[in-house]
């Protein structure tokens, strides 16, 4: 009996230390969403508002990326649903793919992603695509434009104009 009541106090104390625990887990600097491994992640407010750089993902993504990868990251029968992929791909890998691109052949066909290391239109970007992409694997966001955002951080516009000009 002791011991079952115990247990409930500890459940409901963990229950309760769990939220707390959650926001912990990721910080933001200017704007920018950082899970606690310092890995850009997207973040969605309670009212559907999403945070700068996912919102530019989609941008950038459904100009860039969904003419082989379907809208919403869903695939198509060309390039596979990075929404799916993406739940095991991890950041670095993500940033070389699509940076150098991928090439699988078979013997009957030829499955080629282009790399994008040259395009800034991408590559600038990449965060943004990122993040927008690990929150529609992870089913934070639901398919189509986000209908609020936050506003544009100042980092954001100066890093653009950097990696514009560099
Ligand atoms: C011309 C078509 C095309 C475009 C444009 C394209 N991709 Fe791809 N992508 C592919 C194909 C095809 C594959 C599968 C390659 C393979 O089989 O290895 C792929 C694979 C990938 C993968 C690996 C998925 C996995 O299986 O783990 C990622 C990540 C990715 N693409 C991201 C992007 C992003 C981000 C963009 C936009 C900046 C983009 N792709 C634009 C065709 C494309």
């Amino acid at each position: 009996m002791q011991r079952k009541k115990l247990a409930v106090a500890v459940l409901l104390a963990a229950m309760t230390a769990m939220p707390a625990f959650a926001a912990e887990e990721k910080h933001q600097e200017d704007g920018k969403y950082l899970t606690k491994d310092d890995v850009p992640t997207y973040n969605v407010k309670e009212d559907g508002t999403v945070d700068w750089y996912t919102y530019s993902g989609f941008r950038r993504y459904h100009s860039e990326c969904h003419v082989c990868h379907g809208p919403d990251g869903l695939g198509s029968s060309y390039a596979p649903a990075l929404a799916d992929t993406m739940k095991t791909t991890e950041y670095a890998d993500f940033l070389y793919i699509v940076a150098a691109g991928r090439e699988k052949i078979t013997a009957s066909q030829v499955s080629k992603m282009p790399g994008f290391g040259d395009n800034k239109n991408v590559s600038c970007y990449m965060d943004d695509i990122y993040v927008y992409l690990m929150a529609r694997a992870d089913g934070a966001i639901p398919r189509g434009r986000p209908k609020k955002r936050d506003a544009k951080p100042a980092t954001a516009k100066a890093y653009e104009e950097e990696c514009y000009e560099g």
